[in-house]
């Protein structure tokens, strides 16, 4: 197996897949080209050293139909036909089958024929299935790809590539993806091309859904005809790591520029407005005029292009954690689109197993921002944590600043608990917990809105002197405790939480901020640093006290004996030494490594879910970064500037200010 994953957000991840012509880095594109040569106006070495597309596809059934390709294919390989050395993907013929409606040779021979041209990545015939076909028909053909698929694999030690078909039928394609997981080496769902050309994202988001529990995790997925670079971030929210598409030329063909915020039609077209390096050689308008040949290719290359800007900027995105908010601009495109990612969203169950504990911001950009599963998964956490705790009053200072705590207080004169929520951008969140991600970090309209302060009236009861609290007290030092308690129970749970507390753990918060900053347990390294995500997370000195409260196998990851001694001196956890752990951590969750005898040799953070663990062959599993001989940790300065609405000292909230 030879895909490793190396950087993630959510089921999205940055991968190497190995290939006898070198790595391919996804996700990707392949575009597809024609092999003859003449008719392929982008050179496959120009489409990888001019558009950094290091990979083509190109289809085997039309190399093999043509005497002269099929021979010279046949005799010097694939690579000498297309000019080009670096990794090629043949696909098998399934859809010309489907065009044209017959093929001309068989899946053995098809098979063999991309074998011996020296394929790369080689792929099985499918029967391809129409979105609509009923589903005993579509039954049979996942049946019939899958019968191939098995009788491919015992010839083919090589990368294979096995469709997963099944038409709209959930459980078809689910149980198509689940045995296409047992044989191949590329998972590629297929049968979609008429959903892209109508338009039908919606569909392709179920189709995706349904197949994404049954795919294996450690393997790549493929996604058969996208090629319209406004479908990129949305393919890739589903964990698709390669796309192939001759859309690029299609388009180009029938004169429609492609761009991540949809297709433009040439000659419609009066005004520039594409400064892109090729079209700044020839100014659109004039393209439009242009002899056919050149027209079709200077379009081809723009669209070509703006795939592959698209591709580097989901890329991006994965690293930042930002694929969501490019999804979300991208479904601005077309409301079919948009309409696919609400049909994205509504198959959270998909999205939660690897959705990360954090990123670094939560960006509003529309109508479904507020839907995210990071913002559902955090809403529903926060209901059942009121429930645990009874009532809460909404605070009076909109947005709430950490300084402005100093005078809400937390109990009655008589000590009865007072729980405030603050209103946010996510809906009422308890006090306590509002430094978490996705709140702490959220960034929306409202921040913008009537100014950097706004006041919600003191609750009644508290005004007229009905509740009786202490109103000259300075509260900061009890909103520390409270807020201590709520996250460790937030990460670890009540009992733990309760145990940890009585071991003397209290707070430390930045001066400047108000933000809490560390947890630590009298004077030297603090035993939690609370990050700008707001999470505390355990250092060395912490992970040893976590481990003596937390039962086993919670909140740890066990390595594997082999491993032990590696990680013990600091470094980290590759997937195969994995040999359990808690199945409740998720990618950017601390976790402590610990042997098998529970003893602790390090504290790190997890690239990996846990149900992926053990699966990928290659690559790290969970980072380390701290062990029993790494220096002490820094605290970082949770802020490197105030957030906006803190420019200025919060109002003051003291009795005359009331
Ligand atoms: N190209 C576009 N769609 C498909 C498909 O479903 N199967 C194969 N093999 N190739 C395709
Ligand atoms: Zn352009």
């Amino acid at each position: 197996m030879t895909f490793e994953l190396l950087e993630r957000d959510g089921l999205a991840r940055l991968g190497r897949l190995d290939t006898p012509h070198g790595p391919i880095l996804t996700p990707t594109l392949l575009p597809v080209v024609h092999p003859d040569p003449a008719r392929q106006p982008i050179a496959p070495s120009e489409i990888r050293r001019r558009y950094g597309l290091g990979a083509v596809i190109t289809s085997a059934y039309i190399t093999w139909r043509s005497p002269p390709l099929r021979e010279q294919a046949e005799s010097s390989g694939i690579h000498a036909l297309l000019n080009f050395d670096g990794p090629v993907m043949t696909d098998s013929g399934a859809f010309q089958q489907h065009a044209y409606g017959h093929l001309e040779v068989g899946a053995d021979a098809i098979l063999g024929f991309q074998r011996r041209i020296g394929s790369d990545i080689v792929t099985v015939l499918d029967e391809f299935t129409e979105p609509d076909v009923d589903e005993a028909a579509a039954a049979k053909a996942v049946e019939t790809t899958i019968g191939r698929a098995r009788a491919a694999r015992d010839l083919h030690r090589g990368l294979l590539a096995v469709p997963v078909q099944g038409g709209r039928h959930a459980d078809l394609r689910n149980r198509a993806a689940a045995q296409a997981s047992e044989i191949g080496d590329v998972l590629a769902v297929g049968g979609v091309v008429p959903l892209f050309e109508k338009y039908r994202y919606p569909e392709l988001a179920r189709a995706l859904l349904a197949a994404r529990p049954a795919l294996a995790p450690q393997l790549p997925v493929h996604l058969f005809g996208a090629g319209h670079p406004m479908v990129f971030a949305f393919s890739t929210l589903f964990g698709v790591d390669l796309f192939d598409s001759s859309a690029y030329l299609k388009f180009a063909r029938r004169g429609d520029l492609m761009f991540p915020s949809g297709t433009v039609a040439l000659d419609t077209l009066r005004e520039p407005f594409c400064r892109c390096f090729l079209c700044e050689k020839m100014p659109l308008p004039e393209v439009a005029k242009a002899p056919p040949d050149e027209r079709v290719r200077r379009v081809a290359e723009h669209n070509l292009l703006a795939c592959a800007a698209e591709v580097a900027k989901v890329r991006q995105a994965i690293r930042d954690g930002e694929l969501w908010e490019l999804a979300e601009r991208r479904a601005a495109a077309h409301p079919a689109l948009f309409a696919g990612l609400r049909t994205a969203i509504r198959g959270l169950r998909a999205f939660i197993p690897t959705e990360p504990e954090t990123r670094a911001s939560f960006r509003v950009i529309g109508a479904l921002s507020g839907l995210r599963p990071a913002a559902i998964r955090f809403r529903a956490r926060v209901a059942r944590w009121k429930e645990s705790k009874g009532s809460f009053r909404p605070h009076p200072l909109v947005p709430l600043s950490p300084l402005g705590l100093r005078h809400s207080p937390t109990e009655t004169r008589s000590g009865e608990p007072i729980r405030w929520e603050a209103l946010t951008g996510l809906g009422p969140v308890p006090v306590e917990l509002t430094e978490l991600y996705p709140v702490g970090c959220f960034l929306g309209p409202e921040e913008f809105d009537e100014g950097p302060w706004r006041r919600v009236p003191l609750p009644a009861d508290i005004e007229t002197g009905e509740l009786p609290v202490d109103r000259d007290r300075d509260w900061s030092g009890a909103w520390t405790e409270r807020q201590v308690a709520s996250l460790l129970e937030w990460q670890y749970g009540g009992e733990a939480a309760r145990t940890l507390v009585a071991a003397g753990l209290v707070g430390d918060r930045s001066p400047r901020s108000g933000r809490l900053r560390a947890i630590r347990r009298g004077p030297g390294a603090p035993a939690f640093v609370v990050g700008v995500d707001g999470v505390p997370r355990p250092t060395w000195p912490g992970a040893e006290l976590l481990r003596s409260v937390l039962p086993h196998p919670q909140s740890r990851i066990i390595v594997q004996p082999d491993a032990v001694e590696f990680v013990a001196a600091g470094r980290s956890l590759f997937s195969t030494f994995v040999q359990g752990g808690d199945a409740g951590l998720v990618p950017g969750s601390s976790a402590l490594l610990v042997d098998p005898d529970d003893r602790l040799l390090a504290v790190g953070r997890l690239l990996l879910a846990p149900h992926e663990m053990g699966r990928f062959q290659r690559g790290v599993a969970v980072r380390v970064i701290g062990h029993a001989h790494s220096r002490e940790p820094q605290i970082e300065e949770s802020e490197s500037g105030p957030r906006l609405g803190e420019a200025s000292a919060p109002p003051d909230l003291a009795p005359d200010d009331s």
